[in-house]
């Protein structure tokens, strides 16, 4: 692996291999001193060109724990304000000694372009509406924590699955380790006929409902997906509380799944739209396991890309 763009072109047996690769540091994290000097000697560039606080953190950790220094990269102040370019501005970065770039970016395939023109291995830290893969990575390890497998799990995914780079990860990526993946939400928020050719992976099978009850009936795990109120405003919606009255979860739809199911969100959450706020105590519901797996991820695709060089 020379870099971490998407899912898409990993294969089953590198995602088992980074997951194997987190759970094994994972550890690391709950020694007195949280600190080993495998990377001592990198720099990490993290490059934020959306807001974040999730991703942008638990690299940032990830880096401090394995003893890597990182330069966060701010626009605003920054000679982006004078027109310099993207590219331009990273082979500057560069030239400072960087050994790793994690990027995010609201234009799809920032990354890709990036690391068409750079020597060292880019991370995407979520690409527009493209991917996230890191996010599904993460998902991966917190379901393979609690429930063991993939194989015949059932994965229901809730929201804008259009515009989610969330949800295009995690379609792949829990195909990929054998899970099936049912998508609903808004109608016009569904992949259309000639989008589901890149969805299909196989192993479980993928499939798009239109009625809610159909994705989580039986499922093992639910993924709500956020209104992303930044990308396109309310424009997809016609309300957020009509949004939530047919599509936002609450206690009556969480007993359509398994018992024990597990409910997941990546985060931010806008609390009483895609969640009701009576589960915050859903005893299933494991969105800060996310968090602090984002950390081992992190650390285990820094270690990958990084070490052997
Ligand atoms: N899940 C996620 O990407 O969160 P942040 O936007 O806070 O990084």
């Amino acid at each position: 692996m020379r870099h971490l763009l998407d899912i898409q072109s990993l294969s089953s047996e590198e995602i088992h291999g980074l997951l194997n690769l987190a759970e094994n540091v994972k550890e690391i994290l709950y020694r007195p001193i949280p600190k080993v000097p495998t990377l001592r000697g990198k720099l990490v560039l993290l490059l934020f060109y959306e807001p974040s606080t999730r991703t942008k953190f638990s690299f940032e950790r990830a880096c401090k724990v394995l003893s890597a220094d990182t330069m966060s990269f701010s626009a605003k102040g920054s000679s982006l304000e004078k027109g310099e370019t993207i590219l331009d501005t990273i082979k500057n970065l560069y030239a400072l000694g960087v050994n790793l770039v994690v990027i995010r970016h609201s234009l799809s395939g920032t990354p890709h372009f990036i690391a068409k023109h750079l020597k060292i291995p880019v991370v995407n830290a979520g690409d527009g509406i493209h991917e996230h893969p890191t996010q599904a990575l993460l998902d991966l390890l917190t379901v393979r924590e609690k429930l063991r497998t993939f194989t015949d799990r059932k994965v229901a995914i809730i929201g804008d699955i259009k515009h989610s780079r969330v949800a295009h990860s995690d379609i792949l990526a829990f195909q990929k380790l054998g899970a099936s993946v049912f998508v609903t939400g808004p109608a016009h928020l569904l992949p259309e006929p000639k989008e589901i050719p890149f969805f299909e992976v196989k192993p479980g099978g993928f499939k798009v409902c239109l009625k809610p009850r159909e994705a989580l009936q039986d499922a093992d795990v639910v993924i709500a997906l956020r209104i992303q109120k930044e990308r396109h405003g309310e424009a997809f919606i016609p309300s957020l509380r009509e949004y939530a009255q047919n599509f936002g979860l609450g206690p009556r739809e969480l007993e359509w799944i398994k018992p024990g199911g597990l409910l997941m969100h990546p985060g931010p959450i806008n609390w009483g739209v895609e969640l009701a706020h009576e589960l915050e105590k859903y005893p299933f519901q494991v969105i800060l396991d996310q968090v602090e797996n984002g950390v081992a991820v992190r650390m285990a695709v820094l270690l990958s890309l990084l070490s052997g060089e």
